[in-house]
């Protein structure tokens, strides 16, 4: 029995996880978020020590890396690293950079691979991340490039981690992710791009209920009602 895939790819705030976690409720799909599987090796590598931009440090930790993916009673899914719920600790701010630095690492990237291929190979799945649509699921049944003007998605960042309680003011947010999109967008392996027939959701001027009858839209063409 082989199972449906809907992957979706984009820039850092776009609105990717929480409009593919509810395409997911809607549609009984599973919803894996990569970022966080990239997150929890970046913690990994901080707790080591190790400088992040150093490939030769990064890489001997991956062979003891105990990572897994789990989900809550609600449905959200938990990440744990040596057994320890980290699913908190991954949304530090100073995590999303680090993130992007290990995820440009092959060896990093070849060693997540497998796990997110076979999260698709066991059920039904709303898959997000940066290259889901051209690398991890290129097979994938639907394919979405979510994005938006990079001001709509600072502007969106800073009322999350306003609402985590974390500090944090619009030029930093704007320039970080201007940053972050450049390193994702131009990394040698698996860089942000568009797969080719990936279907095209801008959400600068839509709200949440817009973007997500816009993706349910697109679904619907491709797998169905
Ligand atoms: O979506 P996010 O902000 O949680 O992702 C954190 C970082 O992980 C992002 O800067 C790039 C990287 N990433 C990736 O390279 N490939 C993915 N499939 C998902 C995330």
């Amino acid at each position: 029995m082989s199972f449906k895939s809907v992957a979706i790819d984009g820039p850092a705030g776009a609105g990717k996880s929480t409009l593919a976690r509810k395409l997911a409720e809607k549609l009984g799909f599973l919803y894996v978020d990569t970022g966080a599987i990239y997150r929890t090796v970046a913690l990994a590598v901080l707790r080591a020590g190790v400088d992040p931009s150093d490939g030769g440090g990064v890489v001997p930790l991956l062979k003891d890396l105990e990572i897994r993916m789990g989900y809550g009673q609600d449905g959200v899914q938990r990440m744990y690293l040596a057994g320890e719920d980290v699913s908190e600790a991954i949304r530090e701010h100073h995590i999303s950079g680090v993130a992007s630095q290990v995820s440009a690492m092959p060896e990093v990237r070849a060693f997540l691979l497998g796990f997110q291929r076979r999260q698709a190979q066991e059920q039904d799945v709303v898959m997000d991340g940066r290259d889901i649509g051209t690398v991890v699921l290129p097979e994938a049944d639907v394919k979405i490039f979510l994005t938006a003007a990079p001001e709509a998605r600072a502007r969106r960042r800073l009322l999350e981690l306003k609402q985590r309680g974390q500090e944090a003011d619009y030029d930093t947010v704007l320039h970080d992710i201007r940053e972050r999109d450049h390193q994702d967008e131009h990394r040698p392996i698996a860089p942000l791009k568009r797969a080719a027939d990936a279907a095209l959701l801008d959400t600068t001027q839509l709200n949440l209920e817009q973007s997500l009858a816009g993706l349910l839209a697109l679904v619907k063409e491709k797998i169905g009602p």
